[in-house]
């Protein structure tokens, strides 16, 4: 057992390491690239990749990714950076095995997803964690030896820090990398102090990594969501048939026409679709509602909470297909919705394939991808966590 000292912006913390002797592993040791690779190389295993935005985390993950490959181990890249995707498209983690050495992220093609839903991990820590193992699970039936694990730049912060430390057990993490110089990320080490699973490894971040804006990194996104729908088209799904995930739509029992009708009449507006279920009834409205006829609907219809969706909050919603084992197929834009049938129009579904099931997202997006808005964690009767 020995100890090492690592000096956090003037605060130095001990990392107890209960490593053997000559264990050159210790919690937080400082590495290159091409150390880490080493060593990933002699023990093949599944490798997390912390860092902040614009830190070289996708290069180091190709890096990591092509040396493996070079090296004759069988490796999959798990991207879980649903904001800027490599593998898949933005909202999805994405898995690709890496067959031939990659040049870039974007070489390798995805095998897999998992539909998060949102383009950031806030408010989807579960589905993040959970989506993540379920790609690495994927990888190692696959065949992968080593497993590269990309994540989001999500680094300061409580909920940042749940998720990294959720995320390492979910995935079961035989390394973490964690890329920082300015030692701000001694908060994420903390789990793992004195720990032999995950190892824990500092890289500094290159000198030369680029720094992008908000913009460019939003612009990247929309192209990335535009190329994504280029292909397929329209599809009519009537989602009582479909499993259903990520808000109230398809949860309850629906409201009778003349239940609804009351509700209109309550509330003095159009009242498209409701639906009732565990003490709640959610109704889809167009206009102003009146606040009064909200209580008394709750009165009425004896709820404890009444959820009101705008119609528009569906224009262009993304959403996760699924298959009947549950797992994303790819991903469609909410065009319309026939409330009355029961029925949305999706763009953009491969001619003659019907999805299973669909996951709401919280983002609306053109068919150019363009960033139409987002929804908050329990607009649509989902539940962030
Ligand atoms: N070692 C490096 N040498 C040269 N450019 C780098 C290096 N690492 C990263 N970059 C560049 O910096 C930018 C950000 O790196 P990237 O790997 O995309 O970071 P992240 O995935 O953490 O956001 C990219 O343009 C990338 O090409
Ligand atoms: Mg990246």
């Amino acid at each position: 057992m020995y100890f090492q000292v690592t000096r956090i912006k003037g605060t130095t913390y001990l990392l107890t390491q209960a490593g053997g002797e000559g264990d050159a592993a210790g919690a937080g040791e400082m590495l290159s690239w091409s150390q880490v690779a080493e060593r990933v190389c002699q023990r093949p295993g599944v490798v997390m990749i912390v860092g902040p935005v614009d830190s070289g985390k996708s290069s180091l993950t190709c890096y990591l990714a092509r040396t493996l490959v070079q090296a004759g181990v069988p490796t999959a890249v798990v991207d879980a950076d649903v904001g800027q995707s490599d593998i898949g498209p933005p909202a999805c983690i994405g898995m690709g095995m890496a067959e031939k050495p990659p040049q870039t992220l974007g070489d390798i093609r995805p095998s897999a997803l998992y539909f998060v839903g949102d383009v950031s991990p806030d408010g989807y820590l579960v589905d993040m964690a959970l989506g993540t193992q379920a790609m690495v699970r994927r990888a190692q039936a696959a065949g992968a030896k080593a497993v590269v694990v990309d994540t989001t730049g999500s680094v300061y912060g409580p909920a940042a820090r749940r998720l990294k430390e959720a995320t390492v057990e979910a995935i079961g993490a035989d390394y973490l990398v964690v890329i920082g110089d300015e030692g701000s990320l001694g908060h994420l080490l903390a789990a793992w102090r004195g720990r032999t699973k995950p190892e824990v490894w500092l890289v500094k971040r290159p000198a030369e990594a680029r720094v992008r804006s908000r913009v460019e990194r939003r612009n990247k996104r929309a192209l990335d969501f535009s190329r994504y729908f280029e292909a397929g088209g329209p599809a009519e799904v009537a989602w009582e048939e479909l499993w259903m995930k990520g808000g109230f739509l398809g949860a309850g029992r629906r409201l009778e026409d003349a239940e609804r009708r009351r509700c209109e009449e309550l509330l003095q507006c159009p009242v498209l679709h409701g639906e009732r279920f565990s003490g709640s009834v959610w109704l889809v409205v167009e206009g102003f509602f009146s606040k009064q006829g909200l209580d008394q609907v709750k009165r009425e219809m004896s709820v404890a909470y009444v959820g009101l969706v705008r119609a528009s909050a569906f224009h262009g919603l993304l959403v996760g297909l699924g298959d009947a084992n549950g797992q994303t197929v790819g991903l469609g834009i909410v065009e319309a919705v026939a409330w009355h049938e029961r029925r949305l129009t999706l763009w953009a579904v491969p001619a003659g394939y019907r999805p299973q099931g669909l996951c709401l997202g919280r983002v609306r997006i053109s068919r150019t991808g363009e960033e139409l808005g987002r929804l908050s964690p329990g607009d649509l009767g989902g539940a962030g966590a």
